[in-house]
């Protein structure tokens, strides 16, 4: 099998996850590469195209979904994206009984709350994100105003701050089937603002070690998954403590999700069987 690895062109290698993929399917007899989406390529020539670090998608979203159209053999798959790449999928998730974090959708005013998040709804890598306090009424009315002046749709959530002490755990999923997951620090600094984003940093603000999750995270995980689309090649589940310790989905990632490969030993042959099985 003959498969490209879609990445951006501040990663032409590919994340730092590809080198050992492309050795394990190498091994399963398989020819992988790391392709950038928005080049070239003759994606029929490939038996299945990957996405994997194509970071830049968010801000060439209807570019990047007619590419995906265009693609033979998607993993996930076109329709899978089209729905995955704007959060309001959270409120499908939600309408189907999961706990998702409290989203005010495109209010406009600015929220009550002690500390909260604003974001748009198209978004990767906290781009755009940033978390304010009830004394930063004049920066964070900036902020609202002008992802909805850009014609964003706009979330604001109460800023989950069990996220401070716990972190994020992220599951991830091949085929349906739990891989590992791992925790994430928190990444939104009280008075930090809206920071800049370059491209090829989605990750320069994540730490991230290997988390076992609680049966109550792989609970709510298989609920997540029994709602989304089915079919899914990976998905990655962001879970944080609501405020009565429970998790709730802060983000389902069915996109281009950093897969963590190599925390666990285990996932780069995991992912590589559940693409030989897809052949
Ligand atoms: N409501 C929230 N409470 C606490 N932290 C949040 C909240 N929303 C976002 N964050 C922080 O911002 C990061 C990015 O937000 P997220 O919703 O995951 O969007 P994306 O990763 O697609 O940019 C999260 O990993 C988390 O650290
Ligand atoms: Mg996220």
């Amino acid at each position: 099998m003959r498969l490209a690895i879609a990445t951006c062109a501040a990663l032409p290698e590919g994340d730092e996850d590809t080198p050992a993929l492309v050795a394990e399917l190498a091994a399963l007899g398989h020819r992988a590469e790391a392709v950038r989406w928005d080049g070239p390529a003759r994606w029929d020539d490939y038996d299945l195209v990957l996405v994997r670090s194509t970071w830049d998608y968010s801000t060439r979203l209807a570019e990047f979904l007619a590419w995906a159209d265009s693609v033979p053999r998607l993993e996930n798959r076109a329709e899978v994206l089209r729905w995955n790449t704007d959060k309001r999928y959270l409120r499908d998730l939600g309408a189907a009984g999961v706990p998702v974090v409290p989203t005010l959708w495109d209010p406009v005013e600015l929220p009550e709350w002690p500390d909260y998040v604003i974001k748009p709804a198209v978004s990767a890598g906290a781009r755009d994100t940033a978390r304010w306090s009830a004394e930063e009424a004049a920066p964070a009315a900036e902020h609202l105003a002008r992802l909805r002046a850009e014609g964003q749709t706009v979330m604001v959530q109460p800023y989950l701050d069990a996220v401070d002490t716990a972190g994020e755990t992220a599951l991830i999923f091949f085929d349906g089937e739990f891989s590992h997951a791992v925790r994430k620090a928190p990444i939104l600094t009280a008075g930090a603002g809206v920071q800049p984003m370059i491209a090829d940093e989605k990750d320069a603000r994540e730490q991230i070690t290997p988390r076992a999750p609680s049966k109550a995270e792989l609970a709510l995980a298989a609920q997540i998954l029994a709602a989304a689309p089915k079919d899914l090649l990976y998905a990655r589940i962001d879970l944080i403590p609501g405020p009565d310790g429970s998790p709730v989905l802060l983000e389902l990632e069915l996109t281009e999700p950093s897969l963590f490969l190599h925390h666990a030993p285990t996932a780069t042959p995991h992912l590589a069987q559940a693409l030989t099985r897809r052949t």
